[in-house]
């Protein structure tokens, strides 16, 4: 079986609540169909019932009347809502008024849903960009205990097995955190390994990319990577990782042991941790366009309840596939 329908078998066996605030976009509500139909999670839909009722009939949907409709503009919850968020951002100016209006969006109200235990975790990002999906879960999931940076992680499925955990390498961070400090950049390590385990089902060898390897060049930005390194180990003793490593000591046996000679995960890691989200970002779009990898994700993780963000360019499968390791996320919580 195949790593994306291990996860869906998984998920299956979970019994959890998805809330997809999206649900009057096409390709969600296809998306959903999937979903309950093959009982991969309960969902909430979050949009005008007549709409997704209009659209479901139109689009020719079995399954979607499965799934708990909420109107976020006129459902009976909304003061109660409106009160929980006054009282996680009024330290932060925001009104009563204010307050009441953003649960109209649900973007908020998914993740108030979250917060209130109703739902598990949220897919959204099919109609919306990054910052508006990461924000309400910002300021109203917020972080893990011990962890203050959101990050976001590619798996990438390479054709060519020789690479990573048999042709599979998890890839962070590449969607959220633009300028991480070295402790920053730890936590991510950190986060990305406990992903690695959860989510793939592998034991992470980290590498800690540079353009530097061992001090093979000085420079501030291989300087904080080596640190971030350092912490990442205080951090978790028994995590295999290592860095600073460029890209190719990381990944090809015979480079790492001429290049990082004694390193317990240069030459075979299958976690790679890239400095900035700039060079995340390019790098597993390169590896997606030019090697041919499928590229699921972005898996955020640090989040205190999961909730991931889709490309706006995704397919149907795109979003079954992340609602189903959102699900696997949420049996780890
Ligand atoms: N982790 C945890 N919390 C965060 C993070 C983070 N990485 N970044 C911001 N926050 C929190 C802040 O602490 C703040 O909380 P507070 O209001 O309670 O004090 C709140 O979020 C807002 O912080 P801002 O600094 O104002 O953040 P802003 O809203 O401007 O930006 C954002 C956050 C949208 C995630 C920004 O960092 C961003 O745009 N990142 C890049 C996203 C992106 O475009 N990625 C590439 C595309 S994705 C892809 O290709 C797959």
């Amino acid at each position: 079986m195949d790593l994306l329908e291990a996860i869906k078998e998984k998920a299956k066996i979970e019994d959890k609540c998805i809330v997809l605030p999206e649900s009057t976009e096409e390709r969600t509500l296809k998306a959903a169909d999937i979903i309950l139909g093959e009982g991969i999670a309960n969902l909430i839909l979050l949009g005008d019932p007549s709409k997704i009722e209009q659209l479901s009939k139109e689009l020719k949907l079995h399954y979607t009347d499965k799934a708990t409709i909420i109107d976020p503009i006129t459902h009976e919850k909304k003061d109660h809502y409106a009160d929980m968020l006054y009282d996680l951002r009024k330290h932060k100016g925001l009104s009563r008024d204010e307050a009441l209006k953003l649960v109209e969006d649900p973007l908020y109200l998914a993740t108030l849903l979250i917060k209130d235990k109703v739902a598990d975790g949220e897919v959204a990002g099919a109609d919306n960009a990054t910052g508006n999906v990461l924000r309400p879960a910002f300021q109203v999931i917020k972080t893990l205990p011990g962890i203050s940076v959101v990050s976001g992680a590619f798996i990438m499925i390479l054709k060519d097995q020789t690479f990573g955990e048999e042709g599979i390498l998890v890839f962070a961070d590449c969607a959220v955190h633009p300028d991480p400090t070295a402790s920053e950049l730890a936590e991510i390590a950190v986060s990305t390994a406990k992903s690695t385990k959860a989510i793939v089902g592998i034991e992470p060898r980290v590498a800690m990319l540079s353009f530097s390897t061992k001090g093979s060049a000085k420079h501030s930005m291989c300087e904080k990577v080596a640190e971030a390194t350092k912490i990442a180990i205080e951090k978790q003793p028994n995590l295999l990782i290592d860095g600073e490593l460029q890209a190719d000591a990381a990944i090809v046996e015979s480079i790492g042991k001429s290049k990082a000679p004694g390193s317990s995960i240069a030459g075979k890691a299958n976690v790679l941790i890239f400095p900035d989200l700039g060079s995340g970002n390019i790098a597993y779009k390169l590896v997606q366009r030019l090697a041919g990898a499928e590229a699921v994700g972005p898996v955020l993780q640090g989040m205190a309840a999961p909730i991931n963000d889709l490309s706006r360019g995704c397919s149907v499968d795109d979003i079954v596939n992340l609602v189903a390791i959102t699900v696997n996320q949420a049996a780890q919580v």
